[in-house]
């Protein structure tokens, strides 16, 4: 059976066109949400036909709104796609289980933000990225998969996150496949 997907994104949204073009028997995506009405991934994702939907409100209602249309497209698993806001506990409480991220480090390593930049300062021969169950606390959920980038000399976190978003592109709708069958 093909898993009904939906997707939320803060910005320009590679990760979720990676998730849209891979789209196959496993799943498919039927909405993409974000929280900034002029996210370039939105006007994509409507490009392609997929119902998308903007709410720049406060958490309570955006989150409000967005699980009132997941649930209305019939979704059955949300993957945050560069989703930039903490999910509240009672959103993450209604989904349990069926949310999924992608977060730019090999968790455990450097949950929360600037991951490359710290990588770097750490000396640290090699990053990556993370698919990872989302719970009630930061980036710490099961990990599902995980891909690994050299961090080479004079690497930049510009560089780096470059190289990193490559592999997340191929990371993240091979782990959302093998997740929905689950
Ligand atoms: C990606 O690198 C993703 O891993 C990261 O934001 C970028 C979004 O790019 N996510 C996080 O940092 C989540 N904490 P995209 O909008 O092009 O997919």
């Amino acid at each position: 059976m093909t898993a009904r997907v939906g997707i939320l994104i803060s910005g320009r949204g590679s990760n979720m066109q990676a998730l849209v073009r891979a789209g196959g028997d496993a799943y498919r995506v039927v909405l993409v949400a974000s929280d900034k009405p002029d996210a370039a991934g939105l006007a994509w994702a409507a490009e392609q036909g997929i119902a998308t939907l903007a709410h720049s409100g406060k958490r309570g209602e955006r989150e409000a709104a967005f699980d009132a249309a997941l649930r209305g497209a019939g979704v059955e698993v949300i993957a945050l796609a560069g989703y930039m806001r903490l999910l509240s506990d009672d959103f993450v409480a209604r989904w349990a289980g069926r949310i999924v991220n992608i977060h730019p480090s090999l968790l455990p390593l450097y949950k929360g933000l600037d991951t490359h930049a710290r990588a770097i300062a750490a000396g640290d021969a090699e990053a990556g990225c993370s698919v990872h169950v989302v719970t009630a606390e930061l980036d710490a959920g099961d990990v599902l998969g995980q891909a690994r980038v050299p961090i080479l000399p004079g690497d930049t976190p510009d560089s780096l996150a470059e190289r990193v978003l490559g592999v997340e592109h191929s990371l993240y709708p091979k782990t959302l496949a093998e997740f929905v069958k689950r």
